[in-house]
């Protein structure tokens, strides 16, 4: 493997480091019920610095450390084990594959780390987050406090890691852009899919299978996030992910559903008809969504700041809610007065990368981030139109997302996900043209 880009990284944070120890472990592994776990996943943080993909792992980073400053401590090998779980790295292939300087068995983390902590000032860890390790790593601290009389002088800092490790993640590296172009492709041509196979009378659930199948048959580990393919009333769910439900003719389908690879991750949210053509009120309703996502997209460039997408999109959609006559009265006040929430309730986007929700402050020293080339964000305006007597009963139980995942460059902006079909037009062809005539009878099988 590799290993030149996630050297960098490494050179990078012990850089910032200094005089300190930083301690990493990855995430751990979680049981479903009896004797099953959700699949594994590496915690992002640690993956970010060691691309070290196995569960009960641990870096520690040491900065200046002669003998070597990137330590990995993972599992051992254990051929009984191995026969049925699979082969492990072990120590050797830490070393070997992964570029660790040095490598032990997980088991003499205890032995091994209160040495690396000796006469250094701070301890880079993020407390809170791992259960168990806390305790540990205080253990470890006191267990060097204890040679004070033999002049060993312990850390006198704890220093939450996240907010210099999440700097770095922030802006992304060209070949973690590589990585998020291509999740975002397979996304996209996931949502294709799902707009060619839906026909009135199919479940959500069978339009998740074609994005899942779809994420799978391209690399994907894993989706990003549990899918939500809501219909009809549905689509005003925000967080829905039940997908159980009977999609009907005349409604709209609301997809945000996205792949994840070699930890990368996309979001992609679409909304089409059920029927594959968009209804007087749900085209009104659409275009005004995507005249506001396109106009948020148009401000990500570097130079604007995290909020103007959002503050873009939030006048286009209370101007076009005015025109549509769901909201009354003039446009300034609605903003100022926060009307316009009734039916957006939710941000603009977030950052994208390792975690879909990405790490990263949005302010900064109160106020709001500048954009910078290399940062990758979603840009995810909607409309969500409940059931309501002051309400145009055209527009009832209508939601619209239109989610992008974008790359600011150095010059403007880069759409990851420009290969989902987005203008009504291009929707309506895509779920036109027909899927090839062998799925079709599977199907209908
Ligand atoms: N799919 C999660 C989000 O859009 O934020
Ligand atoms: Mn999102
Ligand atoms: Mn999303």
């Amino acid at each position: 493997m590799d290993t030149k880009h996630l050297h960098k990284r490494r050179e990078e944070l012990m850089r910032i480091m200094g005089d300190g120890v930083a301690i990493v472990p990855t995430a751990q592994v979680c049981a479903r019920n009896r004797d099953v776990y959700f699949p594994f996943r590496a915690d992002s943080d640690f993956y970010y610095l060691t691309a070290f993909p196995e569960p009960e792992a641990l870096a520690v980073f040491v900065p200046e450390r002669t003998e070597g400053q990137f330590l990995l401590f993972c599992r051992d090998k254990d051929p009984e084990r191995e026969l049925w779980d699979g082969p492990r790295t072990g120590p050797e292939g830490a070393r070997a594959i992964y570029g660790a300087d040095e490598a032990y068995p997980i088991s003499m983390a205890d032995r091994i780390i209160p040495a690396l902590l000796e006469n250094r000032r701070k301890i880079f860890y993020s407390m809170g987050r791992h259960t168990g390790l806390d305790a540990r790593t205080i253990g470890w601290l006191n267990e060097v406090r204890s040679h004070a009389r033999a002049g060993v002088a312990a850390p006198a800092q704890i220093v939450d890691l996240d907010h210099i490790l999440h700097e770095l993640r922030l802006i992304k590296h060209p070949e973690e852009i590589k990585l998020m172009r291509q999740a975002a492709r397979i996304s996209a041509g996931a949502h294709r899919r799902a707009m060619r196979a839906c026909r009135p009378g199919m479940h959500e659930y069978e339009l998740e299978a074609e994005l899942l199948y779809e994420f799978k048959k391209q690399g994907s580990e894993f989706p990003a996030y549990s899918p939500i393919v809501g219909g009809g009333r549905n689509t005003c769910i925000l967080h829905y992910i039940e997908n159980r439900a009977v999609l009907k003719d005349g409604d709209l389908v609301l997809i945000d559903a996205a792949a994840e690879l070699d930890g990368y991750a996309a979001d992609i949210t679409r909304t089409f008809p059920v029927n594959g053509r968009f209804s007087g009120p749900q085209r009104e309703l659409y275009e005004v969504v995507l005249a506001a996502q396109c106009a948020a997209i148009d401000t990500v460039r570097p130079g604007n700041h995290w909020n103007d997408p959002h503050d873009r999109a939030v006048r286009i959609l209370t101007e076009g809610l005015v025109s549509l006559g769901l909201l009354k009265g003039p446009v300034e006040d609605l903003i100022a007065s926060g009307a316009y929430r009734r039916f957006y309730m939710h941000r603009t986007g977030h950052w994208l990368g390792l975690d879909v929700h990405d790490v990263g402050d949005y302010k900064v020293d109160g106020n709001w981030r500048m954009l910078e080339a290399g940062m990758t964000l979603t840009v995810e305006p909607g409309l969500y139109v409940h059931e309501g007597e002051d309400v145009d009963p055209r527009f009832w139980n209508t939601g619209i997302r239109i989610e992008d995942d974008i790359l600011v460059t150095q010059s403007g902006c880069e759409i990851l996900s420009a290969n989902a079909p987005k203008t009504i037009d291009d929707i309506e062809q895509v779920m036109r043209s027909h899927r090839p005539a062998r799925e079709c009878s599977a199907r209908r099988a």
